[in-house]
């Protein structure tokens, strides 16, 4: 408990609480609380004075709180009559409010701040992070982390500084307890003093629940994004209402939890009053028994005691709740953490200026584990092509063919071997401008939640709508997206218009030829074309050609036979590299494919 105080304390900055706001956070709890203190330190002459009228100050040396207010009244000329003291009291309690009302909204603002920070931190973070980060990790854990996890950070963050406030006024009671009777204080400590140990079992408890609740949240997240990306398998399958169970199942076990945590809080809540209550009353019969102490000071006993009773609860309460909850804010913390660690792919220094001549593997492998020697998906690969030249990777499905694009852009890094543009190391080069000069066709044609200009123009400079209907033509998309409600603005993707994946796939086709890069990556371009569109890109690609490079993956022979030289890829390795007829000829593992394609 008292480590994970620690490390949220530590990490008060990382939760956007800057050193003036956490003065002016500890600044107002104790201003609240010496304004408490004071106001309930005035009753004492209050109910001297009710006592003994004029006389409780007159009589013999007057006591610290009296010279206070004799000093007080004296300066402004008037005697310390009962109205002038209900009126310093009352004029306490209305300052002490408005001190709590700065405090309670820093606290607000902290704990908004605390989300949103954890929120920027973290997609700051995983967008700039490796891509095997990501897709290790898994949706379900980010969003989570993104989302209940770092509200959670802020509830615990809210209750961190509800513990600090409340802890201040305890001690500031605790003060004025040692100030009226410093004889009987001791024993209040003690008692106050069994209940927080009391307690103790039931906070670690709250804190291993808070810690389930974070698995818990990650799992809930993971099913409701994969059971309504996966809905027409979903209905297909006819899994609804065993789904709705599934998923439901999650639910009841994160509701368990945050009953668990609930019984937590109910059962301090519950067993504080009386256990402090008893506390109380031992301390009252030692105090009257023993040290005889007057009806004045028994009365403001007694109300500091009523005071200091919901106080130990909200200070019991706030431990609990700082358990119960801390796990969210050090769960999303860890995960952004491991993320920019997990960040190894960095540019190089040397800005990527466009491709004149070639690029090349040379003996590069590839292994999708963090120890190789579980597996390699892609081993001694060497080839060298040149601009000017159309390569087709063909394979059967799982060789490595699309492993073997996504090295290119340093999307993954190679395990082993070297990949060069114009003989320089990929590394050496910029990240940004690497990537800008590569466009990449993959399999999946992916579109935003936007319109098709936005879509198409995503992370390029600014282009005008004649390249962009150009770019769309030569795709051969420019005739559907005309036909759209609204042409080139309508609004795509989940919340807008649905494609279809061939529509998808001329718009991906249609975006890299507007971004014009020196080379291009085709994961299977017209995998979802009919023969017509299909002929239209291929005199696209065709006509880009002289000046390109291109390396696409294809399963049709239209395309493969366009190509200058087509790898052949089988278990991670080339087996085969050439031109069709050769390849033919050679009557290996590229014949095998190719005649298996003619019978398909
Ligand atoms: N993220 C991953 N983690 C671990 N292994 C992976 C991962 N992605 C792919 N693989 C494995 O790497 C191998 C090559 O996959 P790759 O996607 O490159 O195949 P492919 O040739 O493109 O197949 P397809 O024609 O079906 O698209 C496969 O055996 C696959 O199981
Ligand atoms: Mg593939």
């Amino acid at each position: 408990m008292l480590r994970n105080l620690q490390a949220a304390l530590k990490n008060l900055r990382a939760l956007g609480v800057g050193k003036r706001e956490a003065a002016w956070l500890a600044g107002t709890a104790v201003g609240y609380a010496v304004l408490e203190g004071v106001g309930v330190g005035l009753l004492v002459p209050m109910l001297q004075y009710v006592e003994r009228g004029d006389t409780a100050f007159e009589q013999g040396t007057p006591s610290m709180v009296w010279r206070v207010i004799l000093g007080i009244t004296s300066a402004l000329g008037i005697r310390p009559t009962l109205f002038v003291l209900l009126t310093l009291v009352f004029v306490t309690i209305v300052a002490r409010q408005v001190v709590r009302y700065l405090h309670q909204l820093a606290v607000v603002r902290a704990r908004v701040r605390a989300t949103a920070v954890l929120r920027q931190q973290g997609i700051e973070s995983f967008l700039r992070t490796d891509l095997p980060f990501i897709v290790s990790v898994g949706q379900g854990r980010l969003l989570s982390a993104l989302t209940s996890e770092a509200e959670r950070a802020g509830t615990a963050l809210t209750h961190l500084l509800n513990l600090w406030a409340s802890g201040t006024l305890l001690v500031v009671y605790l003060v004025l307890l040692f100030a009226m009777s410093p004889l009987v204080a001791p024993v209040a400590l003690l008692a106050m003093g069994a209940v927080a140990v009391l307690v103790h079992r039931l906070i670690e408890k709250s804190r291993e629940l808070g810690v389930r609740v974070t698995a818990i949240h990650d799992e809930l997240h993971a099913a409701f994004t994969e059971r309504l990306a996966g809905i027409r398998l979903v209905k297909m399958m006819g899994q609804e209402k065993a789904d709705a169970q599934r998923v439901n199942s999650i639910i009841e076990r994160l509701s368990d939890v945050f009953i668990g945590i609930g019984k937590g809080r109910e059962a301090i809540e519950v067993s504080v009053e009386p256990l402090l209550m008893l506390g109380a009353f031992l301390t009252l019969y030692v105090a009257v028994v023993s040290f005889g102490l007057t009806l004045a000071s028994l009365g403001i006993f007694l109300f500091i005691f009523l005071r200091i009773l919901p106080l130990l609860k909200q200070v019991n309460i706030a431990r609990q709740q700082v358990g119960a909850h801390i796990a969210g804010f050090l769960q999303t913390q860890q995960l952004i953490e491991r993320s920019r660690t997990a960040t190894l792919i960095v540019g190089g220094s040397r800005p990527f200026e466009g491709l004149r001549e070639c690029l090349e593997f040379r003996q590069v492998g590839f292994s999708y584990f963090d120890n190789a020697s579980e597996g390699w998906a892609l081993r001694d690969i060497s080839f060298r092509v040149k601009k000017g030249m159309l390569t087709a990777i063909v394979g059967r499905s799982g060789a490595g063919k699309s492993t073997l694009l996504d090295l290119i852009p340093r999307l993954r890094e190679a395990t082993t071997g070297a990949i060069l543009l114009d003989g320089v190391p990929i590394h050496a080069f910029e990240l940004r401008s690497l990537r800008a000069r590569i466009g990449i066709v993959d399999q999946h044609g992916f579109l935003f939640n936007d319109t098709v200009r936005n879509n198409l123009t995503y992370g390029l400079a600014e282009k005008n709508q004649g390249a962009i209907e150009e770019a769309a033509r030569k795709a051969y998309a420019h005739a559907f997206v005309q036909a759209l409600p609204e042409g080139y603005d309508t609004v795509l993707g989940d919340r807008g218009v649905r494609l279809s994946g061939g529509q998808r796939q001329r718009l991906a086709l249609a975006r890299v030829f507007l971004q014009d890069p020196d080379i291009l990556l085709l994961d299977e371009p017209t995998s979802a074309l009919d023969s017509e569109s299909e002929q239209f890109i291929q005199a696209a690609i065709e006509e880009l050609r002289k000046e390109k490079l291109i390396i696409v993956i294809a399963h049709r022979l239209s395309t493969i036979r366009q190509a200058d030289r087509i790898l052949v890829l089988d278990e991670g390795c080339i087996v085969e590299q050439g031109d069709h007829g050769t390849l033919l000829n050679r009557q290996g593992a590229y014949h095998r494919l190719f005649e298996l394609q003619l019978y398909a």
